[in-house]
């Protein structure tokens, strides 16, 4: 799959992390920064890496920031952005299964290497369970107010 990955300074160091795994795992990685200590704005990495996944440029998003709750909020204000912060791989899990979240979001101060190595890997390799979920996820479309 081909990845596009994007964090603020509470998290370039997970972000490289993930990355490793992704290519060790020969997926392709295309990171949109940040990655260094520089204090920036997550809204701004968020809105890159969504537009990039909506233009196409990639089939799913990781986002980080130190808690990951800043750069949900941001990457969720993007229509046909399912944005889904992950603490365990349950909640990886069902982000797949019940919400087919196209970016996983992990927080660079809340979470640690190991396990947010499981939850990449949950994340990856869990289909979406379609059926009622499906139906969810057009109503989620159909109550989003645009513009
Ligand atoms: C940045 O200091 C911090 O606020 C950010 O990384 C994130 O945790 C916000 O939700």
């Amino acid at each position: 799959m081909r990845i596009l990955t994007a964090c603020d300074h509470g998290a370039y160091e997970l972000k490289e992390l993930l990355r490793h795994h992704l290519e060790s795992r020969n997926h392709a990685v295309v990171n949109l920064g940040t990655d260094g200590p520089e204090s920036v704005d997550y809204p701004d990495y968020a809105a890159k890496l969504c537009r990039a996944l909506l233009a196409g440029e990639g089939e799913r998003g990781i986002l980080l920031c130190g808690t990951g709750i800043g750069i949900s909020i941001a990457a969720n204000r993007f229509p046909g952005i399912r944005a889904a912060l992950c603490h365990d791989e349950l909640t990886a899990r069902l982000a797949r299964e019940h919400n087919d979240a196209n970016v996983l979001v992990l927080g660079g101060r809340t979470t640690g290497a190991a396990t947010a190595l499981g939850i990449l890997d949950v994340w990856l390799d869990t289909p979406f369970a379609g059926g009622r979920h499906q139906r969810r996820l057009d109503r989620l479309e159909q109550v989003t107010v645009r513009g």
